[in-house]
């Protein structure tokens, strides 16, 4: 296998946002595993159109978040519980993978999604961790075994420099991560032609 791609969706629209503090956490044992990374944090999800099916024409944005998931092995999703489920920031970034849905492998097809939730409260990182999976089956990808649910309120993940300081949250989302890309390589194995 060629060294994988995994990418990054997550965040909020506000810097040093917990969720993309995990993404980047998550991003960079990846690295350390082996792969090559794109995120698409914050800044970016903001600068994407809110979808219009009907509407076709596609920002630099658009066009890059919807090619690197094309070239993706694995996917990497962070995101806030709001409500009950994902933040329409994320949601409107999935939303535009439908863009891959005439491609030979669409939409996250073949591809393991490691999902992780941020939220005040055990309850709605639960709910929300349950959600964003069903929204990644529908997508046809795999969610991976282990998602990784962060309480803000109960636990101090990260340091203010981004760090992870929470061993726990660091060995899941390392754990995260090794499964992704555990994947990555089974599947292309599975692809590759026989001697
Ligand atoms: C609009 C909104 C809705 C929220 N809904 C919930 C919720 O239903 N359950 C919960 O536990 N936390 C909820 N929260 C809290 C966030 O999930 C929590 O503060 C999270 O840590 C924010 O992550 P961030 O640091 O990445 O912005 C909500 C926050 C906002 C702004």
């Amino acid at each position: 296998m060629t060294v994988p791609l995994i990418v990054g969706i997550g965040g909020t629209t506000r810097p040093g946002s917990s969720g993309e503090k995990a993404l980047r956490t998550a991003l960079a044992h990846a690295e350390r595993l082996g792969a090559r990374t794109a995120l698409f944090a914050g800044p970016q999800l903001a600068d994407l159109p809110m979808y219009a099916p009907e509407q076709p024409e596609r920002s630099d944005t658009e066009r890059a978040l919807v090619d690197a998931v094309r070239q993706a092995d694995g996917v990497l999703i962070a995101t806030p519980g709001y409500h009950g489920g994902m933040s329409g920031l994320v949601k409107n970034a999935l939303d535009l993978l439908e863009d891959l849905r005439p491609d030979a492998r669409p939409y996250l097809d073949g591809r393991a999604v490691g999902c992780i939730v941020v939220a005040a409260g055990w309850q709605g990182a639960g709910v929300t961790l349950s959600a964003v999976r069903d929204v990644v089956h529908a997508l046809r990808g795999w969610p991976t075994p282990l998602g990784v649910t962060i309480n803000t309120v109960a636990v101090q993940a990260f340091g203010p420099d981004g760090a992870c300081i929470d061993p726990a949250t660091d060995a899941q989302l390392a754990a995260l991560a090794g499964q992704v890309l555990h994947f990555a390589a089974a599947t292309s194995a599975l692809r590759a032609p026989s001697a």
